[in-house]
């Protein structure tokens, strides 16, 4: 078909000279070779926010004619080069929270386990203690902080947990806080800037100090109070399921109330020990299990079965010492895996989703093609986003991340430096 014959296409801006588009799409397309789909010399149109065609940079011109007619214009932004790839998308942090445990991370060099301080009433609840203290003023700053450094590493969606906060006021202030980083006002900077925040509710990350002697009472304001006062203001509710947190029994109660009050679910997952969390997921149709380092053959299965997404956290393993999980196990049981950096004070003082991308190139054994699947469309799928964002396609939304590397094979190769230029989301 010659150029005068195509029909003409209606868009707001056109992303041109782009050296390598890596669309991570789940449809083939014409001209695009290998399993990411990296087209050469591409462009990138969008109108109302959506990716409304992509191509080879030399179709473009003749596409847009009409737009470029119209009054109010059409924006051309030229990518001198640079490769891009989907905003990557960072499916499980804990970014509101007051103070740092680096003493914990020292005393861990000398031997002592994070199970030990977290059954000494540290870790976790040593957070909680300068959570508590904090007013929201401070504890939206450093949040807003945190995702300011996100961003500038390539992540233009993030999913944030509450979890220090533990008593019905606290875990309030720190869902309105992470819920405000998505409005305007708190966020000085431009649109194309801001960041897609998904909130979760965690108040089973640990049993408050208050409640160590009835520990069920805990379970029942979590149950009674918190989650139907949230309804709204959490997309989804996680559990700690762990020997040292809560057991399974209690995750089922909270997550099953959760599930009838239309919360999404998460867990963390046999982390420290194999806790049944991974089994649980599958059994109440969680959208993902995250960490899952314990386990077994047959709990993959079941959440591949019930179509749980299986989150990988490499910063853990990088900062407890602990062996990495091999994705390379659930890549083989047919599982959706997602990388995240599990972004706490705690186990994963991480921003940089660089980061687990090497790590899990490098200790995990995934391609790079695995890895960056799992950090943009399986991340989305983590977050029940996959039909909006994660792949450049026709209809998603238009969320970048440019790097400034001329071949995306950098990524995970060049290492310890930040290859992302910038993010856009138009
Ligand atoms: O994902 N495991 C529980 N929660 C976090 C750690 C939180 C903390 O130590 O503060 C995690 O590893
Ligand atoms: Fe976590």
């Amino acid at each position: 078909m010659s150029n005068s014959d195509r029909p003409e296409i209606e868009a707001s801006t056109v992303i041109r000279n782009i050296g390598q588009l890596v669309t991570i799409s789940q449809q083939p397309l014409t001209g695009a070779g290998g399993p990411l789909q990296v087209i050469s010399d591409a462009a990138l149109a969008v109108h109302r926010g959506k990716i409304v065609w992509i191509g080879q940079d030399n179709d473009a011109e003749p596409l847009f004619q009409h737009s470029r007619s119209r009054s109010d214009g059409i924006t051309i932004i030229d990518a001198e080069g640079a490769v891009i790839t989907p905003g990557l998308v960072d499916s499980h942090t804990h970014l509101v929270f007051a103070g740092d445990r680096s003493e914990e991370f020292h005393l861990r060099r000398q031997g002592v386990s994070y199970g030990e301080l977290l059954a000494q009433g540290r870790g976790i609840l040593t957070t909680m203690k300068a959570t508590r203290e904090a007013d929201s003023e401070t504890l939206t700053a450093l949040a807003q902080r945190r995702l300011d450094s996100m961003r500038h590493y390539g992540t233009t969606t993030v999913e944030v947990k509450t979890g220090y906060g533990l008593d019905t006021i606290t875990e309030e202030t720190c869902l309105r806080i992470i819920n405000s980083l998505n409005s305007l006002e708190s966020m000085p900077s431009s649109l194309p800037d801001r960041m897609r925040v998904v909130p979760t509710f965690l108040g089973a990350h640990s049993v408050p100090p208050e409640y160590r002697e009835k520990r069920q009472a805990y379970v029942d304001l979590i149950v009674e109070e918190m989650l139907p006062s949230f309804v709204g203001l959490a997309s989804f509710c996680d559990v700690f399921c762990e020997r040292e947190a809560f057991s399974l029994d209690e995750c089922r109660r909270i997550l099953a109330r959760a599930k009838e009050l239309h919360y999404g679910l998460k867990i963390h997952a046999d982390q420290l020990s194999p806790s049944g969390g991974a089994r649980l997921a599958a059994e109440l149709g969680a959208t993902s299990a995250d960490h899952l380092d314990f386990a077994s053959d047959e709990d993959l299965d079941a959440m591949r079965e019930a179509g749980v997404v299986a989150t990988l956290l490499p910063g853990c393993s990088y900062t407890l010492r602990t062996p990495y999980p091999s994705a390379r196990r659930f890549l083989d049981h047919g599982l959706h895996v997602a990388l995240a950096t599990d972004f706490n004070p705690g186990t994963s003082y991480c921003e940089n989703m660089q980061t687990m991308l090497g790590l899990a190139m490098s200790a995990m054994h995934m391609s790079l093609d695995e890895a960056l699947t799992a950090a943009t469309i399986n991340g989305a799928r983590a977050l029940g986003l996959q039909d909006e964002i994660g792949s450049l396609e026709i209809g998603k939304r238009c969320e970048l991340t440019l790097w400034s590397i001329h071949d995306y094979q950098e990524i995970g190769y060049h290492f310890g430096v930040n290859l992302v230029h910038s993010v856009l989301r138009l």
